[in-house]
């Protein structure tokens, strides 16, 4: 095994990424830079279409990039995928509607078992439990609420206990207050089990409320603009909001994100 001392969390140097057919390529990430320390939160925010999921899949290792590097905890992202460190949450759920809540959550382990004897495997009904679903665990998805659901999909993520968590929009498809709490269960969750988090979002406050650190981007072609810290206390909770501090990142963060859509109507 590689050691983690030199990049532990997430690394991104210089990463470029471009789609398309030759002679026609769009460039869509543009020399990107990022590293995400362990046990860090860095919410990823910016225009649509400005390239969140494609640096969060070159992460996952679902797309390649063309050029730079990225690095799980000092491994390539291959060698880290192979290593279940990386959890991935999907913008929507992906449960199997035929599986109990507890069996689509244990499936991850059932595929090649003889690969994961060495790993550090977390209780599935745990999980679930700690996560408010332990009166869910014989249900089928179909029968939860769609916030149930994404809790689930959460769940999932830390059967292998990975040490880096991605999530893309986790949030979008829920109303307001079933976001908080969704929120608010997730950083309860995170608190103790201290994971580099890169999570993807539409929204400021949700981007505030969470992270550690603020990535705006803008498009055409995706880069980084800025990086914003959130210096906020934790634990944080719903009251949060009220503050004026919270208010003023929020300013800063909007602002931001104006001069970005700014800059691409240039
Ligand atoms: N597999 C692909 N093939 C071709 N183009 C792609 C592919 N994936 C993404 N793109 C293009 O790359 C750009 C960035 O897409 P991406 O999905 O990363 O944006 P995003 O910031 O996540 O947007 P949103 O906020 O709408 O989810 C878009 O112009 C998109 O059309
Ligand atoms: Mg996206």
């Amino acid at each position: 095994m590689e050691t983690a001392q030199p990049h532990a969390g997430v690394y991104i140097e210089d990463v470029s990424k471009s789609f398309g057919p030759e002679g026609a390529r769009t460039l869509v990430l543009n020399h990107v830079s990022l590293s995400i320390k362990m046990g860090e939160f860095v919410s990823v925010i910016g225009p649509s279409g400005c390239g969140k999921s494609t640096l969060l899949k070159t992460v996952a290792g679902l797309i390649e990039a063309d050029s730079g590097t990225v690095k799980v905890d000092g491994m390539t992202v291959k060698a880290a995928t192979k290593n279940k460190m990386i959890g991935l949450v999907p913008q929507s759920p992906a449960l199997l509607p035929w599986r109990t809540v507890l069996d689509n959550v244990r499936l991850p382990m059932t595929v090649n078992p003889k690969a994961n004897a060495n790993r550090n495997l977390r209780d599935p009904r745990e999980i679930l439990e700690s996560f408010g679903l332990g009166a869910a665990l014989d249900k089928y998805p179909g029968q939860l609420s769609g916030g149930m659901q994404q809790r689930v999909a959460i769940a999932r993520a830390f059967v292998f206990d990975p040490s880096v968590l991605l999530m893309d929009e986790p949030f979008s498809a829920l109303d307001e207050m079933n976001r908080d709490a969704q929120r608010l269960g997730l950083l309860d969750f995170w608190q103790s089990n201290r994971k580099a988090v890169m999570f993807v979002t539409h929204s400021v406050p949700e981007a505030i409320m969470l992270s550690d650190r603020i990535v705006v981007m803008g498009a055409h072609p995706g880069h980084i603009a800025e990086i914003i810290d959130v210096p906020l206390p934790r634990p944080r909770t719903i009251d949060v909001y009220a503050t004026d501090e919270f208010r003023d990142l929020e300013g800063r963060v909007r602002e931001t994100l104006r001069e970005v859509m700014g800059q691409k109507s240039a």
